[in-house]
């Protein structure tokens, strides 16, 4: 079947056929890709074919088929005396036919029957060999139109449904297409950025824009390279780069094709993925070295007690036994630490008064605040619904919390506590919020207060936060910090009333009791 444009063009053929060289029966009938078979396209005057298509096999049958194989024109004066006869018209007596050739290649056959015997002359040959070579150039350029728009329907279809941004940029880098993808991408539509440059998409400015191009040029082509880009909004976009250069049939070159994938959320994946393999490795590797001293010390602290109860011992020594002891301690505080980090906790939960517990935790750290003067105010809401928790290891969490404050602060410093009621869309849950008026957090310390062994203290492990986030997280709830350097620093736990791993939900009692 041909094309709509194609069939109309036929039709007009047949039209000047029957108009200015008055044949009233003509017919074009065109050939399929491997010659084997000519088919009825247009045709005036001719029997309808029946709902079926009217189609001859070339070489084999038919005048047209005789045309098509020879590739040259027929006259039959009587068709009723050519056994090669297929009948067109209702009473065809005399038949014409005429090949449609490019060059040698043929691409149908124009077929003209009449009602008389001996119709045609050598004139009427020449006028339709004459018309026909012209039709045949008509018909072939409209064939070659439509593979070329239905070629370039398929492309643009392809392009639009791309993800990727692809965009082509003129010599002097000016963007001249701008996909569908690239919108989405870049949020910029294309009306906004086609005849601008690209260069103010990087990230790193005009200089890499210029560094690409050069490798572009050297190359004739980059694949898959890493480049940083800039959203409409302002984003950072971590994009993997294909770029070759367009060039035209002289080869000289025209501009440049650039195919962008978005890599932004699989590189955050890979960096949390890194992220999470270095810290469980520290874990393992820590724990084990934990596990290694832990007997040890044990026996150290043990042989230590049994040296103190010595009677004879002078009062020096008996001090230096104590400081030994006193050390072996922290040790232990410390190995605690690491395996509290490694190990998953197992909680007791229980439903408990937070101002309570924070009470029962400040009580813990009150040696330390009397020593550093330290002054605590509590702004306590008051009825608030009990929290499902694990009571010691939320009493280790405020501790650590409380620590970390009283060893920000100058002496006299100030320390607040604040629990609130919240309700938001996930639920409600209780807030508690440790501010003091310390040295405060820098920017750039801000990203590692959570990591393992990060510390600024020198006598710090860098588990205290790591451990407190553990848990808060183990309740479901989360922690968030805010700091200004040199003001002070606010951490806030928030804690669901209901929470998926408590079994407990927020009215009723522990599904699991
Ligand atoms: N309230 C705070 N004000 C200022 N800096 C803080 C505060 N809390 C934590 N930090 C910073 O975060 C770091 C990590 O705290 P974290 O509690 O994890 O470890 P640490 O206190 O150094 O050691 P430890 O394991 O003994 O708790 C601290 O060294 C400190 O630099
Ligand atoms: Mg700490």
């Amino acid at each position: 079947m041909v094309s709509a444009d194609a069939a109309k063009l036929l039709d007009e053929l047949l039209h000047v056929i029957r108009d200015l060289f008055h044949y009233p029966h003509a017919a074009i009938l065109l050939a399929d890709e491997a010659g084997k078979w000519l088919f009825l396209e247009a045709s005036r005057g001719y029997r309808k074919p029946g709902g079926r298509a009217f189609q001859i096999a070339i070489g084999k049958e038919g005048i047209t088929g005789w045309v098509a194989a020879h590739r040259k024109p027929l006259v039959v004066s009587d068709v009723r005396k050519d056994p090669r006869y297929i009948q067109g018209i209702a009473h065809g007596r005399s038949e014409i036919a005429v090949p449609l050739l490019i060059g040698r290649r043929l691409i149908g056959v124009l077929d003209v029957e009449s009602e008389k015997v001996g119709a045609f002359s050598r004139r009427d040959l020449r006028i339709l060999s004459l018309f026909a070579t012209q039709a045949a150039v008509a018909i072939e350029n409209a064939r070659l139109y439509q593979e070329c728009k239905e070629a370039k329907d398929r492309l643009q279809k392809l392009i639009e449904s791309s993800s990727d941004a692809i965009t082509t940029a003129d010599n002097r880098g000016r963007l001249v297409f701008w996909s569908k993808g690239a919108e989405d991408i870049f949020g910029y539509k294309a009306s906004e950025v086609l005849g601008q440059s690209a260069a103010p998409f990087y990230a790193k400015g005009r200089e890499e824009a210029r560094r690409i191009m050069g490798q572009l040029v050297r190359k004739g082509q980059v694949k898959n390279i890493e480049v940083d880009y800039l959203g409409k909004d302002g984003r950072k976009i971590f994009a993997s780069l294909s770029a070759s250069l367009l060039r035209d049939e002289h080869g000289e070159v025209t501009g440049s094709l650039g195919i962008i994938r978005d890599i932004t959320e699989f590189r955050v994946l890979s960096q949390q993925l890194l992220q999470s393999e270095r810290l469980a490795t520290i874990g393992r590797l820590s724990t084990q070295i934990a596990h290694e001293i832990m007997n040890p010390l044990s026996s150290i602290k043990m042989n230590i007690r049994i040296l103190s109860k010595r009677g004879e011992l002078s009062s020096n020594d008996r001090r230096r036994l104590e400081i030994a002891n006193f050390e072996i301690d922290h040790l232990q505080k410390i190995l605690q630490d690491i395996f509290d980090y490694s190990r998953t906790l197992e909680l007791n939960l229980s439903r408990e008064d937070v101002n309570e517990v924070l009470e029962k935790s400040l009580l813990m750290v009150q040696d330390r605040l009397e020593e550093k003067q330290v002054s605590v105010t509590k702004r306590f809401a008051r009825k608030l619904p009990r929290v499902p928790m694990d009571l010691v290891r939320m009493m280790q969490v405020f501790t650590n919390l409380s620590l970390n404050a009283i060893q920000a602060v100058n002496r006299g410093g100030k320390v607040t506590v604040t629990t609130r009621l919240d309700r938001n869309v996930h639920g409600r849950s209780v807030q508690v919020t440790l501010a003091d008026d310390g040295k405060g957090i820098s920017p750039a310390q801000r990203p590692s207060i959570f990591e393992p062994f990060y510390t600024t203290r020198s006598d710090g492990t860098g588990l205290g936060l790591t451990i407190v986030k553990k848990i808060v997280e183990q309740h479901d709830g989360r922690i968030e910090v805010k700091s200004q350097e040199g003001t002070g620093t606010e951490f806030t736990v928030f804690l669901p009333l209901g929470t998926k791993a408590s079994g407990f939900n927020e009215i009723g009692k522990s599904r699991r009791q």
